[in-house]
């Protein structure tokens, strides 16, 4: 089976993070969260993927060409000159894609759950439509596509791309099979999927929904990155406890804490719920660690308290230093002893020594 994933984009909402790598390769619960996607396809049984790629390929190349004989993929950077949109990537791969009748995955690279890929494909298989997209319902519909169905069934009548009226509230998950005939719709040119593509299907009455169970986010900006772990360490408790931090151990408070093999804890800190302390991290004596992610390197100093933040690679937090408010370090931010950020975006290789007490980026 083949896929293409989405990885083009600058990830502006996810700086300053997306200042250092591209998007994809951020850690998500210590590892790139492309790599998440890759491994649920592979034991989906895809061999051939495809990444779509327009910014900093050799970036990408650099970190994942190793997996294809790690799973015995074939791993494809197929690089746009101009963005191509969430469309035109189909049409550039379309030698792939449309090598055989065989149906296709594609997803967008920043979203997380459960991904349920065999069903979606045996779904797709027996209702004989062009396309099926994953779907699931939010609170708050509108910076997504709203997907709306005939009733009492699985095919979609219209597919609203942001709407700015409310439409209803089950949204596109952000993951599809295809038929290969959608590539005879496709141009290769910039193209929206969501606003050209899905209303010409959905028309033919060519295109159904599947609907995801458990969690489900686009963790592409830094608020919903940090829910999406929590989600994320929620479902591993579940599914594999074993990767977790286990909750007799002293430091940890409430559970859902993954600690890399690497990383030193001190003595007597206070850890959880909903935390993740990435590769050679240290963390010092008497600190306190709330809902928040601390990337590969970073050192959290004495009695140091981190809460709804991300600590960026090789950065650090002096003793008695207080980060909140998702605040989001950089890659190689220092903080100074006994300083409190509230809400910050720091930009990489700064250091801060004086309070920052109001929301807003830090150059
Ligand atoms: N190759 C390539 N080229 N990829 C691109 C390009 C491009 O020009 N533009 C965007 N992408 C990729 C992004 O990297 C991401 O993986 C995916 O396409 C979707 O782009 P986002 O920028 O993350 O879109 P969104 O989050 O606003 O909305 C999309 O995702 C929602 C679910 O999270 C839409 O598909 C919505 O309908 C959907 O609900
Ligand atoms: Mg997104």
């Amino acid at each position: 089976m083949k896929a293409l994933i989405l990885v083009g984009g600058f990830g502006t909402r996810l700086r300053p993070l997306t200042l250092t790598v591209p998007k994809p390769l951020v850690d998500f619960a210590n590892k790139p969260m492309i790599l998440h996607q890759i491994e649920a396809l592979v034991q989906a049984g895809v061999t051939d993927i495809v990444l779509a790629v327009n910014y900093k390929p050799e970036v990408m190349v650099a970190v994942l060409k190793k997996y294809e004989e790690k799973f015995g993929i074939t791993i494809t950077f197929s690089v746009e000159e101009v963005p191509l949109g969430t469309a035109g990537p189909l049409a550039l791969a379309r030698d792939i894609l449309g090598k055989d009748d065989s149906p296709f995955f594609v997803l967008n690279a920043d979203v997380t759950c459960e991904y349920p890929f065999e069903k979606m494909r045996d779904f797709h298989l027996s209702h004989g439509g062009e396309g099926t997209i994953l779907a699931t319902t939010v609170d708050e519909p509108s910076n997504y596509g709203v997907v709306v169905v005939h009733p009492n069934t699985t095919m979609i009548d219209r597919f609203v791309e942001k709407p700015v009226e409310y439409v209803g509230n089950r949204i596109n998950a952000g993951i599809y099979i295809f038929s290969p005939s959608i590539l005879n719709r496709i141009e290769l040119r910039p193209t929206s999927i969501e606003k050209e593509i899905f209303p010409r299907i959905a028309k033919d009455r060519l295109l159904h929904t599947f609907d995801l169970e458990g969690y489900w986010m686009d963790v592409g900006q830094p608020k919903d990155f940090l829910t999406g772990t929590s989600l994320y360490l929620s479902s591993l408790a579940k599914r594999k406890p074993e990767m977790l931090v286990p909750a007799s151990v002293d430091f940890v408070n409430g559970g859902n804490v993954l600690v890399h093999p690497t990383a030193k804890i001190g003595k007597g800190c206070k850890i959880g719920p909903n935390v993740t302390i990435g590769a050679n991290a240290i963390v010092g004596d008497g600190v306190c660690l709330q809902r928040c992610v601390l990337m590969d390197g970073t050192h959290i100093k004495d009695h140091a308290w981190v809460k709804n933040s991300i600590v960026g690679w090789h950065s650090s937090v002096g003793r008695w230093a207080r980060l909140d408010g998702i605040t989001v370090l950089g890659d190689d931010v220092h903080i100074a002893d006994e300083i409190y950020v509230n809400g910050a975006s720091v930009l990489p290789h700064k250091s801060i020594s004086a309070n920052v007490c109001e929301p807003g980026i830090v150059m």
